[in-house]
């Protein structure tokens, strides 16, 4: 690891799939310490850019650095090491109880056939704990509800203790309660333990509330990145999504978005 306070960052990036171009000259800088809000219409390559980040999707001309290293170059483990994702389409539903698919996170850090210790139980635990599903540790993952299962692999992320998480789309299945407390609980890792944190959403309010940045894409590519008061807008927000829609501020200011159509 350099000495970057740069957790991610894209150069110039371009990916594509085949033929299809997804998203090009993208220019985005996650900072260690730094909670970013990724926005976007369906299809618009936020899970693209997620991907971009782990290499799953390599990029088609620039570069995509992850603390300051060539994320191509970084060994599949060392990434691990590095980053934390909760993918858009959760895990695989296989017969595990929900405190075996977390401890699934501390793979990165064993040894080749090595099993988990005390220590790993104690951190898979921990991070069942901050998601509010304590009481599932012993439940089959076949068995849990969609929002209690979204929870469990943002718990297996937050084992792998890394200092970057990605989460695409989190919150897509949590009532009001776990969806803010899926917020607070970023914010709270931004600010105690220092994480860069980017997280997808289409919960707009709540991403103005408590991300320090959002960054919108559209056609493409990035259309605004800045303070959620200066990217969330009637006009900018009406163009990328194409309905109307109402921006009211907050007594602090903040952002309060509704789709009027
Ligand atoms: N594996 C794939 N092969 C071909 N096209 C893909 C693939 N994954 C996504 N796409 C296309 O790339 C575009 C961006 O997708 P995605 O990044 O998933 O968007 P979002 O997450 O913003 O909804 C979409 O048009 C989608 O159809
Ligand atoms: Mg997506």
């Amino acid at each position: 690891m350099t000495g970057s306070a740069h957790a991610i960052e894209f150069s110039g990036a371009a990916f594509a799939y085949r033929e299809r171009d997804v998203l090009c000259d993208v220019h985005l800088v996650v900072r260690e310490g730094e909670f970013v809000g990724v926005l976007g219409p369906n299809g618009s390559g936020k899970t693209t850019l997620v991907r971009g980040a782990t290499r799953v999707v390599t990029p088609r001309a620039g570069v995509v650095r992850v603390h300051g290293i060539d994320v191509g170059t970084i060994a599949r483990r060392d990434l691990a090491r590095q980053i934390a994702v909760v993918p858009q389409e959760g895990v695989p539903i296989f017969p595990y109880t929900v405190l075996e698919t977390v401890l699934m996170g501390r793979a990165p850090w064993l040894g080749s056939f090595a099993f988990e210790g005390d220590d790993d139980v104690a951190r898979a635990r921990d991070a069942l704990a901050a998601v509010d599903a304590t009481h599932l540790e012993d439940r089959d993952l076949s068995e849990l509800s969609g929002g209690e299962r979204q929870r469990v692999v943002v718990a297996r992320a937050l084992a792998q203790n890394t200092r970057i998480v990605l989460a695409d789309e989190p919150t897509a299945h949590l009532d009001l309660r776990h969806a803010v407390s899926m917020f607070q609980l970023f914010r709270r890792l931004r600010d105690e333990r220092g994480l860069a944190v980017m997280l997808v959403t289409h919960d707009l309010n709540l991403a103005a509330r408590h991300c320090d940045r959002v960054v919108l894409l559209a056609e493409g590519t990035i259309r605004a990145d800045g303070a959620p008061r200066d990217v969330l807008t009637a006009p900018l927000l009406e163009r990328t999504f194409g309905t109307r829609i109402e921006v009211r501020l907050r007594d602090d200011g903040t952002p309060f978005v509704v789709a009027a159509g």
